[in-house]
């Protein structure tokens, strides 16, 4: 039974994290998650803490991404489960050690990158994340040009993997980061 809480989540990461975009990037992606696992009935806050963390070792090892994430959790409250959950998000990217199987693990793979144009997004945007819709969402991710960064095949591929609707995972990472709005600053 993995244990792993946000508090606990949010202790470890600064002790490999200085960059304040990574930060708001955790926060955006562990909102996108908590909203994920509602979607599928599953243990929220228990997604959010693998959300806030999956990004732990990308700092220190950029060109390594996913292959330190052992080393630098191996004295922390975190078990073989949440290490896979972690790795597996860099599945064909950076790393061939696990492939994104559970629910929990599709929905990080799909949801990394899109949180990006997301957030990309809502920065453009007065109004910020609130009201924001999946329509006007879908015409910034067919804009190539616009958070260029933030790969369409990847999040494609995760959101196929998924079996669900590229609309339908929108509007749960809007849903969650809307509701976190206020840590994606
Ligand atoms: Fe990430």
């Amino acid at each position: 039974m993995s244990m792993l809480t946000l508090a606990q989540a949010k202790e470890i990461l600064p002790k490999h994290t200085t960059e304040q975009h990574l930060f708001v990037h955790a926060a955006a992606v562990s909102a996108a998650m908590g909203a994920m696992a509602e979607h599928f009935g599953e243990d929220k806050a228990y997604w959010e803490a693998i959300g806030y963390l999956h990004d732990v070792d990308f700092e220190k090892f950029p060109q390594e991404h996913c292959h330190h994430v052992r080393e630098l959790l191996n004295n922390e409250p975190v078990d073989e489960e949440d290490m896979e959950n972690i790795i597996a998000h860099g599945y064909g990217i950076c790393t061939e050690e696990v492939q994104p199987s559970s629910n929990l693990q599709k929905s990080l793979f799909a949801v990394d990158e899109l949180t990006g144009i997301i957030h990309a997004y809502s920065l453009m945007r007065p109004e910020g994340m609130e009201g924001m819709e999946v329509k006007s969402l879908k015409k910034k991710f067919k804009d190539k040009k616009f958070a260029a960064k933030c790969n369409r095949e990847i999040i494609k591929n995760g959101v196929a993997d998924l079996g669900m609707d590229l609309g339908d995972v929108m509007a749960c990472c809007i849903k969650g980061m809307t509701e976190h709005k206020a840590e994606l600053v």
